[in-house]
């Protein structure tokens, strides 16, 4: 609905056309444009209508196209398969029952908005329609399943290159799988494995990225900690674009990761800190506890000095729920 409007309006490139005129080539009320337009602006064109002047196009939504996506891919042949849905509940959902159906290795499956965005820790991950990327990736990858969560700083890595590369901004890391810009979080990754006793049988990364998002599209109470691109570097990014260099990144971190292990990946993952050297409080099996963050390992564990112990433990999950300095 409303691709005649479009077009009447798009052959205008930007100067009003009367509601009248608008009527007359689409044989339908002035009533009934309006009605079309206001469908539209709820699909995020860009219209602006002023009395005695009719209406004009001001923008078009940034819809992810598979093409401008694929077109621009340097790691095409990496890339097996590609869905982008308009609408799902959450991407990691989808990937493991396109797993469980025998998808291959190199899997895409995007969306433009999530009903059931989820986060880490059984939170919610908030999905608006239009601004934001959330994907996952379905990997099959030979290794063993202990090593499955390292993934997860392969993929902040390259989350991490991918922004700086489109928006020229800093990306810092807090360990294990959230990306900051300017001290908030823009990013946040959850990878999910499936295994058949001890072998992996599929990993599938789930990444949330806050790209266009603005302040009212965040929930009040994420409005103080949480970010976008748009927001951090003052300007709005095609989705395709973003979408693009992060994969053509990923294929990168990956291949290198599967010859050489986290090593060759480590200064990058560790010169983007947001910890490093600072007094974290982490939240681990045992409860609360603070201390100093030192670094990431070989292993993907963070190396955590904790008060009034003696030496540096590796800590292999957990969440750090605060961080000072
Ligand atoms: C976190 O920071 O807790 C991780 C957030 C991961 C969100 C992404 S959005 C795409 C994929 N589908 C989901 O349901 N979750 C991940």
């Amino acid at each position: 609905m409303g691709d005649l409007l479009l077009r009447i309006l798009g052959e205008h490139q930007g100067r009003f056309v009367s509601g009248e005129e608008i009527g007359r080539r689409m044989g339908t009320s002035r009533a009934a444009v309006w009605k079309q337009v206001r469908t539209l602006r709820r699909r995020g064109f860009g219209i602006e209508g002023a009395r005695g002047a009719g209406y004009r196009l001001l923008g078009r939504p940034d819809v992810i196209e598979e093409t401008d996506v694929l077109s621009s891919l340097s790691s095409r042949s990496f890339w097996k398969s590609f869905t982008i849905f308009p609408v799902t509940d959450s991407t990691n959902s989808r990937a493991a029952e396109a797993a469980e159906k025998g998808a291959p290795h190199g899997t895409i499956l995007c969306a433009d908005a999530q009903t059931g965005g989820r986060g880490r820790f059984d939170r919610r991950w908030e999905s608006p329609p239009g601004v934001n990327l959330y994907l996952s990736l379905l990997l099959r990858p030979p290794i063993d399943p202990s090593q499955a969560p390292q993934l997860t700083l392969v993929t902040a890595v390259a989350l991490a290159k991918a922004v700086e590369e489109v928006a020229k901004i800093p990306a810092r890391l807090k360990w294990p799988n959230d990306l900051y810009l300017a001290g908030k979080k823009a990013a946040g990754i959850l990878a999910e494995m499936a295994t058949d006793a001890d072998r992996l049988r599929h990993v599938v990364i789930g990444v949330g990225l806050n790209v266009n998002a603005q302040e009212s599209d965040f929930p009040r109470d994420l409005r103080g900690s949480a970010t976008s691109l748009r927001l951090a570097a003052g300007r709005v990014f095609p989705r395709a674009e973003v979408l693009a260099r992060f994969l053509d990144r990923f294929a990168e971190g990956y291949r290198e990761f599967l010859s050489g292990g986290l090593t060759p990946l480590l200064p990058e993952w560790n010169r983007r800190s947001l910890i490093a050297g600072k007094r974290i409080k982490v939240r681990c099996r045992e409860g609360d506890v603070w201390g100093t963050a030192a670094g990431v390992d070989e292993a993907g564990m963070l190396l955590f000095r904790r008060d009034g112990a003696k030496g540096e433990e590796r800590l292999h999950s957990g969440e750090i729920i605060e961080f000072t300095g």
